[in-house]
């Protein structure tokens, strides 16, 4: 996802720039160029081999090292004018101070004063140091001048102090810069609304129907929404996923709230991607206490649920797109099609239950995107890869 992309790692000294080895080693993998400078102070946590070895790259550390044959790009100008994307991680309460008022006095605040690239800044410290009402209004000057900043997660921090100023994880910290440039922001402007996940359905309040469905592909949906700057709003049944960066989460359990949640939101958006598993049917009654059992067998009575997808069809504007999802095991196209109509949709995307590799829990889909004027047959690939793909078609019908 960061194939050839240039990213300038700016690292300084605090306990957690240890994490930027991971970081780095992470963002090589994805192909990404990745160079870093370091202040001195960062030397003493992590060496500057440690980040030559993973990247391939010189480590700066003083506007001096650079040595004559640097002399034709300064790359105390280059480093951070050639990078698509710079982060500042661990960002000490110094740095900030230093880049908010535009202080350049060694490599690391030097840098950054060329760039025109987004510049991430992940500040790490004591919680009171974070609290300090300075280093709040320099964060705040940042965010005004247009730095983006990750917020810092809560925790034991390493002077012994629980609360916020800890580095967010490696796989956070690369997800942030995969949101911010990864891909096109063709979608910025858009509102989306998606749905994911399964239903659960109560038969008292120890039991529930429910499928099998892990919401993968919808958050893959909403995550490759707001990486192309779309507004997200994701309303989700209970899945073992996180939000994905950007997206707005709302969460539901059964069919019913599902249907107040999306019917409510569904004139806000420019688009609605439908790709949860709705229960069709929910128990007739819902026991109070636990339903006891005896001796001979039971039935359970059930009653329909409301199609959200085709009430939404029904009221849907002229420029709305409206895609739904489509799981079948048998006659997948067939049943598909006739969904695409029975449902007003714009587009259904229909996959089989059966091809191994698509479905329910894995990772990858095999997905046929179904118009009323064409069908496009994608193969085996990432449901990310696959939301893509689906969004680019939304693009098209536009
Ligand atoms: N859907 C919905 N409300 C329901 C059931 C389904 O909005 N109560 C949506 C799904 O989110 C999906 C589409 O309708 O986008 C198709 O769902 P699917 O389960 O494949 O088909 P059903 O319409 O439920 O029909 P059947 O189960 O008979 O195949």
């Amino acid at each position: 996802m960061l194939k050839d992309k240039n990213i300038l790692l700016l690292v300084t000294g605090g306990i957690a720039a240890y994490k930027m080895a991971d970081v780095a080693s992470m963002l090589v993998k994805q192909e990404a160029d990745v160079h870093v400078c370091m202040t001195e102070n960062a030397t003493k946590f992590i060496t500057a081999e440690t980040f030559s070895v993973l990247t391939k790259n010189k480590v700066y550390i003083d506007v001096f090292d650079e040595t004559p044959d640097d002399y034709v790009n300064v790359p105390h100008i280059s480093l951070g004018t050639s990078a698509d994307l710079i982060m500042v991680a661990p960002a000490t309460a110094d740095i900030i101070g230093k880049i908010a008022n535009g202080i350049a006095d060694d490599m690391v605040s030097t840098v950054v004063l060329p760039a025109r690239c987004p510049i991430l800044i992940a500040p790490s410290m004591n919680v009171y140091m974070y609290e300090n009402k300075i280093v709040q209004d320099n964060i705040e000057k940042l965010k005004r001048f247009g730095y983006k900043i990750i917020e810092p997660a809560s925790g034991h921090l390493a002077c012994g102090y629980d609360g916020k100023g800890k580095l967010p994880t490696p796989e956070a910290l690369v997800e942030s810069i995969i949101h911010e440039i990864a891909e096109e922001k063709n979608l910025a402007g858009k509102k989306i609304l998606v749905n994911a996940g399964p239903t659960c359905e109560s038969l008292d309040p120890v039991r529930f129907i429910t499928n099998h469905s892990s919401g993968k592909m919808g958050y893959a949906v909403a995550r490759a929404a707001a990486n192309r700057g779309a507004e997200v709003i994701l309303v989700s049944g209970p899945v073992n996923l996180d939000t994905p960066l950007g997206v707005n989460r709302i969460d539901i359990t059964s069919a019913e709230d599902m249907y107040k949640e999306m019917t409510d939101k569904a004139s806000w958006a420019d688009v609605i991607i439908m790709s949860a598993a709705v229960a069709d049917y929910t128990p007739e009654h819902t026991a109070d206490e636990k339903i006891k059992k005896s001796d001979g067998d039971m039935s359970i009575a059930l009653k329909r649920t409301n199609d959200i997808l085709k009430t939404i069809g029904s009221k849907k504007s002229e420029d709305q797109i409206i895609v739904g999802f489509s799981m079948e095991t048998e006659n997948v196209l067939e049943n598909s099609r006739k969904k695409l109509e029975s449902k007003n949709a714009d587009m259904i995307c229909a996959n089989s239950l059966r091809t191994p590799g698509a479905g329910y829990q894995v990772d990858t889909n095999i997905i046929t995107m179904i118009t009323k004027d064409d069908e496009t047959e994608l193969p085996l690939m990432s449901k990310y890869e696959a939301a893509n793909r689906i969004l680019d078609k939304v693009l098209a019908l536009k």
